[in-house]
This record gives structure tokens, C-alpha cells and sequence, in this order.
């Protein structure tokens, strides 16, 4: 196989109290990439969007994620990438895990697939070093896997994909900017006993109710007592889209990833097309620009459209 085309899914991470292990793939928005096998070991990345993302491999968050892959399986071939990002950068939605989950998924593929989902996890975890200074994958696991997963460490990788409940997701993303490596900067070092023993509550009742199929459980699990309260005063109206979202009938739902988006989990698309709506006036009331989307838990992560 000499070229791919996927299209690759926005994902929401910490899935509230899983701060770093807990991560769901959503349909919307998605990135499009087009990988091309070289005959020598360099990398070309090309951007066909707006965002003005560096295109030097080593400042690319998808270049050096290849750049590792030659360099780790000492290849003779190379890649070179054209990317269509919808995903904005900084949006909270995984964009950057999207361009290195992509790209490792993508060189695998022309590789023959040669590299276990774990290997994938490993390498696309180089990407969102460059972007946020940290080797996190709890973007990259439902990425690459689908559905929700747990990251159980990421230093081996052990990666545990858990159920896909059938529920739907309604994000908002205020145009604001919230940059990772800031929302993390902000978060306490140490943290009480007390708010440990609550949250780990919290992730062993959500993963339990996903297991479970337990909607009840998942919605009263939906609670960070830790990160929650530091980083929402970042996002301005969360706790009213909170409040409304509740009232409207969401199960739950909090910051997606580092924020500065917002997503709710309901049982029916009418009731998430609801929070989208509401999530959307709020923002418009106090004149900030927003996208929502609305989108069932994605079960199986990257697509291939084309080979
Ligand atoms: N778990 C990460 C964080 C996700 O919350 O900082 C950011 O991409």
C-alpha cells in the first residue's frame, strides 16, 4: 500500500474525574489526513487549513511522531502527510492527539500494520510532548482504539478499552484560548486525602458504570472534586451551562480535556440537540462565538476512507 486517507475523531479526555486516564472518541468534529509512503526516510507535512500550524517536522506535532517511527524501526522509507484539521488547536478536543494518533496510525498502515495498538499509543504520545510538554495519552488511547478507554499507565503503555455506551455527547466550544500547558500549569501539586478518597470514588463508580451499562451510575460518577474547581475559572459561563445542562436532562458532564470546551452526555439525541442549543445561547447572550456538536460515543476511533 503506497497511500491512506482517514479521517481521524475529536476525543474528549478526563471524561470529568479521570484526570490523564479516562478518554472517549465522538464522531464530531474530525480531522482528514492523507499519508504517502516515500522511498527514503524523510517526512513532509503539509497543512491544507487555516490554523498556521508549523509544517517543519520537528515543530509538527504529526512530524515528529513520524520522525520517531523511522527513527525507532530504523526505516528506509519515509511519509509525507497532507492534513485538513477541523479539530481547532486549543479547542479541548483533542486536536493535537488527532494529528499524532493520525499519523501513527496512518504510517502503520502503509507499514503493513506492523505496530500494535500499544506501539501506536507509544509513538503518538511523542506529539502531544511537542504540543503540551507532557507524554499523556488519555486523547490518543480512544483515538486510536475507539469508544471509552482507561489508560492504566502510559510509561509502559497499558491501555484498557472499556464499552462504548450508547449515549450521545453535545460539546460547546466558546472561542476562547485555553492552552494545555497553561490549564495544567494552574493545577495544585499535592491534594487532599479526603478529595482522593472522593474522586477515586468517582472513576471506579464511572468505570464500573460503563462495564455495567449502568446510565445512573455513569451520571452520579460525573464529578471532579480536584481539577474541576481550579481550571473552570478559565471557561467563562461553565457553571451555568452546567446548571442548564443538568436541567435539561444531561447526565452529566463537565470540562472536555483542558477546556476551553464543554460537553454534557444524555441518553437521547433530542435532549443533546437540546444542550447543544442551550450550551449555544448562553455564549451567544454574552456575544462569545461558539460551535457545538452533537454526536454519539464514537466505538471505533480512526476510519479509513481511502487506500
Ligand atoms: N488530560 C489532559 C489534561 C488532556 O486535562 O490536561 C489535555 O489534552
Amino acid at each position: 500500500m503506497k497511500k491512506i486517507k482517514i479521517k481521524v475523531p475529536a476525543t474528549v479526555a478526563n471524561l470529568v474525574c479521570g484526570f490523564d486516564i479516562l478518554g472517549m472518541a465522538i464522531h464530531e468534529p474530525y480531522d482528514e489526513m492523507e499519508l504517502k509512503l516515500l522511498d527514503k526516510p524523510e517526512i513532509i507535512i503539509r497543512h491544507e487549513d487555516q490554523f498556521g500550524l508549523p509544517e517543519n517536522p520537528s515543530e509538527n506535532v504529526a512530524g515528529v511522531v513520524l520522525q520517531n517511527i523511522v527513527q525507532e524501526l530504523n526505516l528506509t522509507t519515509g511519509f509525507e502527510v497532507t492534513i485538513r484539521k477541523h479539530i481547532k488547536p486549543g479547542s479541548g478536543l483533542g486536536s493535537s492527539a488527532a494529528s499524532a494518533a493520525g499519523a501513527a496510525f496512518g504510517a502503520n498502515a502503509l507499514l503493513g500494520n506492523i505496530l500494535s495498538d500499544e506501539e501506536l499509543v507509544h509513538f503518538a504520545m511523542f506529539g502531544e510532548e511537542l504540543a503540551s510538554g507532557v507524554r499523556h495519552a488519555d486523547n490518543i488511547a480512544p483515538c486510536i482504539y475507539g469508544g471509552i478507554t482507561l489508560v492504566k499507565s502510559s510509561s509502559p503503555v497499558d491501555i484498557i478499552p472499556l464499552r462504548s455506551p450508547d449515549l450521545y455527547a453535545a460539546a460547546v466550544h466558546p472561542q476562547v484560548e485555553v492552552k494545555t500547558s497553561d490549564a495544567r500549569q494552574i493545577l495544585k501539586k499535592n491534594i487532599l486525602l479526603k478529595d482522593a478518597v472522593e474522586q477515586w470514588g468517582n472513576i471506579a463508580g464511572l468505570v464500573a458504570g460503563i462495564l455495567k451499562n449502568d446510565i445512573s451510575l455513569i451520571g452520579r460518577s460525573l464529578n471532579d472534586v480536584i481539577i474541576e474547581p481550579v481550571r473552570s475559572i478559565l471557561i467563562p459561563k461553565f457553571e451555568e451551562i452546567k446548571t442548564k445542562s443538568m436541567e435539561a436532562g444531561a447526565l452529566g458532564g463537565g470540562i472536555s480535556g483542558s477546556g476551553p470546551s464543554i460537553f454534557m452526555l444524555a441518553e437521547e439525541k433530542e435532549t443533546a440537540e437540546k444542550i447543544a442549543q442551550l450550551m449555544k445561547s448562553v455564549y451567544n447572550e454574552i456575544g462569545i462565538m461558539s460551535f457545538v456538536y452533537v454526536s454519539k460515543i464514537n466505538p471505533s476511533g480512526i476510519e479509513i476512507v481511502e487506500e
